[in-house]
């Protein structure tokens, strides 16, 4: 079984960035613990981060069809990307929408995902844990 891990806009800057909100942990710290829980569940994982819309979707139009199921934190194109909505719907693999924060106690402008309707469904306001429970979800979905 493999899962793709598609980060997003201003991902890469984790640890920096708001950490008030997004915590501590780095990019680089939440990819580490997701591939030892792949380990532990005997699954490979393929981690991209971009900051471009176009470039998440030609790695999903390439990586997609090889994997099993994705994992995906949109960032800001949550909010905005009718493309990405499209890519991941149709990419025809079980998608779990995971958000470090939590969207409904921040801005009006985040209560609304325009790519959640493409998920199976959504872990938001857990921080990079959020990202292992969809793996452990996925995981299960097929052995
Ligand atoms: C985010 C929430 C988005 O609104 C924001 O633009 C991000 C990160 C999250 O993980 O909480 O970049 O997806």
């Amino acid at each position: 079984m493999k899962i793709l891990v598609l980060n997003g806009p201003n991902l890469a800057s984790l640890g920096r960035r708001q950490v008030e909100i997004y915590g501590k942990a780095t990019l680089a710290d939440i990819e580490t613990a997701i591939r030892q829980r792949a380990q532990q569940l005997r699954c490979e994982v393929e981690c991209v981060q971009s900051n471009h819309e176009g470039e998440l979707i030609d790695q999903l139009e390439r990586l997609g069809p090889g994997c099993d199921g994705v994992i995906v934190n949109p960032g800001a194109l949550t909010h905005t990307s009718l493309a990405l909505y499209d890519a991941l719907l149709g990419c025809g693999k079980p998608v779990v929408e995971v958000h470090l924060s939590n969207l409904y106690k921040r801005e009006e402008f985040r209560h609304r995902s325009v790519t959640a309707p493409a998920a199976v469904g959504v872990i938001m306001g857990l921080g990079p844990a959020g990202y292992l429970l969809a793996l452990d979800y996925l995981a299960g979905q097929k052995s």
